[in-house]
């Protein structure tokens, strides 16, 4: 059975359109676990565009769940997540442009410096995690580099548009994490997954956690937060 990961970024890209207090992510966090959340994910961008310094600050103290803060391998961001201590660490690509993560951490090309910051998060007794595209070699390299734990990007999965897409892009998912997990490490995977593309990526055995946040949050605005993810927990498990 897999476990929800909820990501609340979305709630904060709406405090941040008016720049006052709410919506508070701190009390989606806390009706997140309340309704099924078995963790909270949270993404602070270089550009702080949703989340900010204080919310993971914020969070961290508020939430008993095991919170998962996503980031680049940007220095001063390091310095943040080993002074707050979330139970992970998960490392993902950053391009100021984008408007979502769009692919997976390229580890191999980026070794040696994924390699550094993943030293520098153990040390601090953090759960090193790395979001990467479905590929076996991305795997091995994550591995070698210092992860514990990989999320797997369902990206393509999601935005496939032929039904025989979406089909490879499931093989490729359920392939890699049957492999990642032979290889001793966690599976997690998400992006893109909504309530009608989640059920066959709940599934696959291999998967511990689904991380999942824009339709989630989405939803919540027509039937609100507790009832989303409720839904959503039902979905992944
Ligand atoms: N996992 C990672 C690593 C992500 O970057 C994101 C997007 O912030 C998600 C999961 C959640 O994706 P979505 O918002 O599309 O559900």
């Amino acid at each position: 059975m897999a476990k929800l990961g909820v990501n609340i970024d979305h709630v904060a890209t709406l405090r941040q359109a008016r720049g006052e207090f709410d919506p508070d992510p701190v009390e989606a966090c806390r009706v997140a676990v309340r309704n099924g959340a078995d963790s909270i994910v949270c993404h602070l961008r270089e550009d702080r565009r949703h989340i900010q310094d204080d919310d993971v600050v914020q969070i961290r103290k508020a939430v008993k769940c095991p919170l998962n803060l996503e980031m680049s391998i940007n220095p001063q961001i390091i310095k943040l997540a080993r002074k707050v201590g979330p139970d992970y660490v998960m490392f993902v690509p950053e391009r100021r442009q984008e408007v979502t993560t769009e692919g997976g951490l390229d580890v191999r090309r980026h070794f040696r410096r994924v390699q550094r910051a993943a030293g520098d998060i153990a040390d601090s007794g953090i759960v090193v995690s790395m979001f990467i595209d479905p590929v076996q070699y991305q795997i091995r390299e994550a591995q070698e580099a210092g992860a514990q734990i990989v999320e797997l990007h369902t990206g393509k999965y999601a935005n496939a548009r032929t039904r025989a897409a979406q089909d490879r892009e499931l093989s490729k998912l359920k392939k890699c994490a049957a492999y990642a997990k032979s290889r001793g490490l966690i599976v997690h995977a998400g992006h893109g997954l909504k309530y009608h593309n989640v059920s066959a990526v709940a599934r696959i055995k291999d998967i511990d956690e689904l991380n999942i946040g824009h339709s989630i949050i989405s939803e919540s605005i027509f039937t609100g937060l507790a009832s989303a993810v409720r839904r959503m927990k039902k979905l992944v498990s």
